[in-house]
């Protein structure tokens, strides 16, 4: 049975049974507090709580899909037999339709009778409960609520369908219990079920919903939420040792240069569907978030084809897995010029940089933590390469270290100079701001003045309770992120915008003194409490004098010297990030 007829099926079974049949939702989700998609429920998660009406939308209480998915967890394992970044998830759900009986009779017919699998090859998995005395698990703390065993699926498989006890396994929440996607979310036991010992479907029975603080409540409909990994399915449907084997990875994998390792093809067969699923939704290789993990997986195909002797014809590759998945997902071909030219793009900015990078790499004797960032930073070589490429050289680099490294980095950084590169690579990296060049030099350096005004002005109109969080600026715009427990009204941001926008009219100008860290919190500057400044800091102010300063902040710049330099600043957007944390966006004209 080809993948092809695999998705055919299954869509069908579900549809004959009252589902209705939704397309896979975009890789990038609309749920901010998770960067990509990561399963199928994600884009029915407003139905599960009651927000949405399933019934209005779909015209049934039911839905299936086959989604795409991309977990990032997984980037370090990919090359063995069985992970992967990308997959496609086939998913039934129901929002108040059906719950644990009908979930698993359906999941077992569809396996057994559909597929073909002889039953003896089945076994299943059921919530044990919590320990009601014993310790606490990771997932329970804060919360302390203990749910009890799932005897009611327990009860389902062995009397119903006739398993045999012995092959219904129990487990605690690490493995039979489905957390939130995100923050929060809705939640519940799981039943699991497994071909020859591989898991295969998950089946999720929704019953809380779980807060920030971990608390759960009980949801008033109950829900089911299924996922089961096509690549997988397949494997044990084709009777192959791995995913790679199967019809879904073979035409991928046989493009490849033979003289690349098992390990390399997987790796690389993984990369080229991620990048170009990832590019086709719309993500744009950058340094942060999804944009950050597109620019990983380009730099680790191209590193790698590169060390075989560059004889693929890269942008050839990608023709193949748009001719493979492309009549599946439609998206692929329709966007197959953008694909071609972003990928292009993204590896003749990194081309040059990687043979310098290697050579540097050949020198250095031992790779630790340290000298693993300076490479990063200098060349942009990501840990996995430096790993990699390192050999023996990197046998005790570890990610741990390494991201130590990058975030103390960020924090002396954000206070210090602008970094220059000896012309590769970057030429400002502060964590808060990166630029790759003079003209995107100029551009970030606005907005990061921009963001110091936003900043006041927010706790002018919104009152001291406002605290920087966080924030992020590309060329494009300013991120920031404050503390604030409401969604600000659009009279509040107008005001916002009026007032940062007089200061720019002002043409105020902008200086920094250097001082002890004392000192500088007696200037009453804003700054982040939680951080470890160094022993001397730079306070940027926006006024005549830091004394009479309308603005003033621990910063490391750079910042333009007149506020008028900044230009008309426009406000995006505003909206929530987390519980009592909002996030506003911001250009400059
Ligand atoms: N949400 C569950 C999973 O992703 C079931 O779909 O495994």
């Amino acid at each position: 049975m080809t993948s092809e007829e695999i998705r055919k099926k299954f869509l069908e079974f579900f549809r004959v049974r009252e589902h209705t049949v939704v397309p896979s939702s975009s890789l990038i989700p609309d749920d901010p507090s998770v960067l990509l998609t990561t399963a199928g429920m994600q884009q029915f998660k407003r139905y599960f709580t009651g927000e949405l009406d399933a019934k209005k939308d779909f015209g049934s209480l039911n839905t299936a899909s086959i989604q795409k998915c991309f977990r990032t967890s997984d980037i370090d394992e990919v090359g063995d037999a069985s992970h992967l970044t990308f997959f496609e998830m086939l998913g039934n759900f129901s929002f108040g339709g059906y719950f644990k009986e009908k979930a698993i009779e359906y999941g077992y017919e569809f396996i057994t009778k559909d597929l073909g699998i002889a039953p003896d090859r089945i076994s299943v998995s059921v919530f044990k409960g919590d320990s009601s005395t014993g310790s606490t698990s990771s997932l329970q703390a804060g919360s302390g609520q203990v749910i009890p065993r799932d005897d009611e699926s327990f009860g389902i498989w062995h009397e119903k369908i006739g398993i045999s006890k012995n092959k219904i396994g129990e487990n605690g929440r690490e493995d039979n219990f489905w957390g939130p996607t995100g923050s929060e979310g809705p939640c519940g036991p799981t039943s699991e079920i497994y071909v020859d010992g591989l898991e295969v479907w998950n089946l999720v029975f929704n019953e809380y919903y779980q807060k920030p603080d971990k608390t759960l409540e009980k949801l008033e409909t109950l829900g089911v939420d299924t996922g089961m990994g096509l690549e997988r399915l397949a494997m044990v449907v084709q009777n192959v040792p791995t995913i790679f084997e199967t019809d879904l990875f073979q035409p991928l994998i046989q493009f490849l240069p033979a003289n690349l390792s098992e390990r390399m093809r997987r790796i690389l067969t993984d990369h080229m569907r991620g990048i170009a699923f990832l590019i086709s939704d719309g993500v744009w290789p950058s340094n942060k978030e999804a944009g950050y993990i597109l620019r990983r997986l380009i730099r680790r195909l191209v590193t790698h084809l590169h060390l075989a002797g560059d004889t693929v014809d890269q942008t050839q590759i990608f023709v193949e897995v748009i001719n493979l998945y492309g009549s599946f997902y439609p998206e692929l071909n329709l966007n197959k010029e953008r694909i071609l030219e972003v990928f292009k793009e993204e590896r003749a900015r990194f081309k040059f940089t990687l043979q310098v990078g290697l050579k540097e790499l050949n020198r250095v004797t031992s790779l630790d933590a340290k000298s693993a960032f300076k490479l990063y930073e200098s060349y942009g070589l990501p840990y996995e390469i430096l790993k990699e490429l390192g050999g023996d050289k990197a046998i005790k680099l570890t990610r741990e270290a390494f991201d130590e490294e990058f975030s103390k980095h960020k924090i002396i950084s954000r206070m210090g100079a602008v970094k220059k590169f000896g012309g590769h690579g970057l030429i400002l990296n502060t964590g808060e701001l990166k630029a790759g060049d003079e003209a995107e030099l100029k551009k970030v350096t606005r907005l990061h003045t921009a963001t110091h005004l936003l900043h006041r002005a927010l706790r002018q109109v919104l009152g001291d309770d406002v605290h920087q969080m966080g924030s992020d600026i590309t060329t494009e715009r300013t991120r920031f992120d404050f503390s604030f427990n409401r969604k600000m009204t659009p009279e509040e941001l107008k005001k916002v915008e009026v007032i940062v926008n007089e200061k720019v009219k002002e043409e105020l100008p902008v200086k920094f003194e250097e001082m002890t860290k004392e000192e500088a919190e007696k200037t009453g500057a804003l700054h982040f409490f939680k951080e470890k400044y160094p022993e001397k800091v730079k306070v940027y102010y926006v006024g005549d004098s830091l004394k009479t300063a309308w603005s003033k902040e621990f910063c490391g710049g750079p910042h333009v010297t007149h506020t008028g330099e900044i230009g008309k600043i426009r406000i995006l957007k505003e909206e929530a990030v987390g519980a009592g944390v909002r996030r506003l966006r911001a250009t400059v004209e």
